[in-house]
């Protein structure tokens, strides 16, 4: 997409733009290059090339200019995202080709009468096949006409499809405007798949949760009702990606002829990834033999887990576009492509009891107990029913078969009960009216589907509270999981949460399992939660309503957390994302003296309680947010100056390779962590060059 050397030279731009103290008319055009060049490095490749705080700057910039010069407003320009509001109903409108769905296998052998067919009606003995994921989410189609995004849609019936422009729009890793170099075409019709990465999911199901909210069932029911929803604000705030993986019509400008590059299926794919669109570039292989796709096809499958997003399948597709044309399609399918199906995830159970458990905030969650089965591999016997109105809507009975469904990381559903598998011995599932743990009469306040316990006492929700402010995107305490918090709150060596930090060690030194060095441990890790930056301590706090993101935004409007003490609701309102709830929230918890008192002992046990404002301090923040990992031998440095030249410019360590890690810094001889980082497709792997040009640009 980019050279080497335009990316420098970007990036240059982007640092004298930022240095400015006034933006002008002239500077627009650059602003608009700049923040294009941000957004492909940020949503497509995941690898940022500026901080927060310095995108939202030039963002804001190319704004307010264009308010002054709107006749300067093009329709790529990266403000165009913004959501604007509400649609009243979408428009149906018809795909320039018909969107089909695909044949599907499920194994070998299906594969290998797959190919036979493919060979008969080609007439031909050796075929070349692409293989790539088969995406699990909500299928789209896209236009763009003279390079620009004229309009998106979804599926619909395959023939006429709905109108979707405004929330295609706000999936960042989609171009506005496609600049295919050779500019031959005239117009082109692209189609892929929204899909919403599980991490995204995982976050966003839990801020619905204690929001006391319905979560949704899976990642792909997510994406595909996202994509309908008629306010494209809230759109935004779902954070969709898309991959494309289909050009289904292109037509040229008159005089030009068919590029080299839409002659076969990879080469039209790197084309658009060449064109700044996101793709299953890095993920497709080719084969010459269907024994090496049955090959892949069974290795994909065993990996399967560890991709950031989910697949059901892979697509096997004839490469040359001629060849696929000459095999044609049939009334629901293509013939020069097929889905090779995964094993499905979903096993039925039992149901054979339901456990009301009290969480941190006093919300009573129904737990549903089910005889032990493996699904894709984990045994699932315990299954999150959420609330009273999931357990209505599905209609459960104890003794209930259900079927039971666990996709990747996300935590396993009930998909529903088998009523045809009654036996008329099922029992309805009663709701306690008073707390399981504390005996305290429930509420259910207006509005919300949860029951809950009020008394702040009940000491399941101190144990979880507690356990909830020493976890990893808190104040990140190893070793005080929720199974030691609730040993020590049960012999009363731990309270409360300043009493983390006056602990008895004596106490712990004679309980059973607890030697020198786990306690060594646990004291280290004890202490450098007091250097932890404000937004995880707000964040431990537990305060209802209040996520991850809301702690940041929280603790980048004031320099210390007492500055909370003289707000009023208002001076939360204008804060990115708060409405009156959680500014009542907010307001009320460091309203309440308990809270103050609390927050006073932990400024005395040495806590920092100061937000460090990013970007403020040259470029301390450049890392924030990102994790690294170091693998193989490095030959400048040693591992530990690399690694806190990480830690000094805000960046995380991480233990091992997850979806989660940023950067794999690569030295010589390294391993397994590298081969594993190379499948996913999100991080980046640099060579210790990279990484120090990245420490000193
Ligand atoms: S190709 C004419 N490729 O699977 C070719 N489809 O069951 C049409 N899908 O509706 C599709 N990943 O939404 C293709 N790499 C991929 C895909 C893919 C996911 C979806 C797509 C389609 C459905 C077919």
């Amino acid at each position: 997409m980019y050279s080497e050397a335009k990316e420098k030279s970007l990036y240059a731009d982007g640092i004298k733009l930022l240095q400015k103290n006034q933006f002008e008319i002239e500077d627009i055009d650059l602003l608009k290059e700049v923040i294009n060049f941000a957004d492909y490095r940020y949503y497509v490749l995941s690898n940022s090339v500026f901080a927060d705080v310095e995108y939202d700057t030039l963002f804001k910039a190319l704004q307010k200019l264009e308010e002054r010069f709107p006749n300067k407003i093009t329709a790529d320009s990266p403000t165009q995202r913004v959501a604007k509001g509400i649609s009243e109903k979408f428009q149906t409108v018809a795909h320039l080709v018909p969107m089909l769905s695909l044949d599907n296998t499920y194994n070998a052998d299906d594969l290998i009468d797959w190919d036979s067919r493919c060979k008969e009606l080609s007439g031909l003995n050796e075929i070349e096949y692409c293989v790539e994921p088969k995406y699990d989410g909500a299928s789209i189609s896209l236009i763009y006409d003279h390079n620009q995004l004229q309009r998106g849609a979804t599926r619909g019936d395959g023939i006429m499809g709905e109108e979707i422009t405004p929330n295609i729009k706000q999936i960042r890793s989609i171009p506005l405007r496609a600049n295919f170099s050779n500019n031959s075409l005239e117009q082109i019709e692209i189609r892929g798949e929204a899909i919403i990465h599980k991490e995204v999911f995982t976050q966003f199901n839990a801020q619905r949760i204690s929001e006391g909210q319905q979560p949704l069932a899976n990642p792909r029911n997510a994406a595909s009702g996202t994509l309908r929803m008629l306010d494209s604000r809230e759109v935004s705030k779902r954070r969709l990606s898309a991959v494309l993986y289909h050009v289904s019509y292109f037509s040229l400008k008159a005089g030009q002829v068919m590029p080299e590059s839409l002659k076969t299926h990879y080469d039209t794919i790197l084309l658009l990834h060449q064109n700044g669109f996101p793709t299953p570039i890095n993920e497709m292989k080719r084969f010459r033999h269907i024994d090496e796709v049955i090959q892949f096809c069974h290795d994909f499958e065993a990996g399967r887990d560890h991709l950031p997003y989910e697949v059901d399948g892979l697509v096997i597709k004839v490469n040359s576009i001629a060849l696929q044309e000459k095999m044609g399609m049939t009334a629901h399918h293509p013939r020069w492509a097929v889905a090779f199906k995964f094993k499905a995830r979903q096993a039925t159970s039992q149901l054979q009891r339901v456990e009301f458990q009290v969480g941190r905030t006093g919300s009573v969650t129904p737990v549903a107990k089910i005889n032990p089965v493996a699904i894709g591999g984990v045994m699932v016997s315990s299954v999150s029913l959420f609330n009273e109105d999931v357990v209505r809507e599905k209609d459960l009975y104890i003794g209930d078969v259900v079927l039971v469904e666990r996709a990747g990381d996300v935590i396993p559903y009930i998909v529903k009960a088998l009523p045809e598998m009654r036996t008329g011995k099922e029992i309805p599932i009663v709701f306690p009216t008073h707390c399981p743990d504390c005996g305290e009469l429930l509420e259910k306040p207006e509005g919300e589907a949860v029951w809950r316990c009020i008394n702040i006492s009940c000491p399941s929700q101190v144990v979880e509270r507690l356990a909830h402010f020493c976890s990893k995107d808190a104040m990140d305490i190893r070793g005080m999981g929720i199974s030691n918090v609730k040993k020590f709150y049960e012999l009363g060596i731990l309270n409360d949460i300043p009493g983390l930090y006056r602990i008895d060690w004596r106490r712990v030194h004679s309980l059973e399992g607890f030697g020198e060095k786990s306690i060594n441990n646990l004291q280290q890790a004890i202490e450098a939660s007091k250097t932890q930056p404000l937004h995880r301590l707000i964040y431990g706090l537990g305060i209802r309503h209040v996520g991850e993101t809301m702690a940041k935004t929280l603790a980048q409007a004031v320099s210390d957390i007492s500055d909370f003490y003289s707000w009023t609701i208002e001076n939360y309102l204008p804060l990115e994302d708060v409405g009156p709830k959680v500014g009542a929230s907010v307001f009320d918890f460091f309203a309440l003296a308990e809270n103050r008192e609390i927050i006073q002992s932990l400024v005395e046990a040495g806590l920092n309680t100061r937000c460090q404002k990013q970007g403020s301090e040259g470029t301390s923040a450049t890392f924030s947010g990102k994790t690294f990992l170091f693998t193989g031998t490095l030959s400048q440095l040693k591992r530990s100056e690399a690694e806190a030249m990480v830690e000094n410019l805000g960046g995380k360590i991480a233990t091992s390779v997850s979806s989660k890690l940023n950067y794999l810094i690569v030295g010589n001889e390294a391993g397994s962590k590298l081969e594993k980082a190379k499948k996913l497709t999100t991080i980046s792997i640099l060579s210790e060059e990279q990484f120090l040009t990245l420490v000193h640009p």
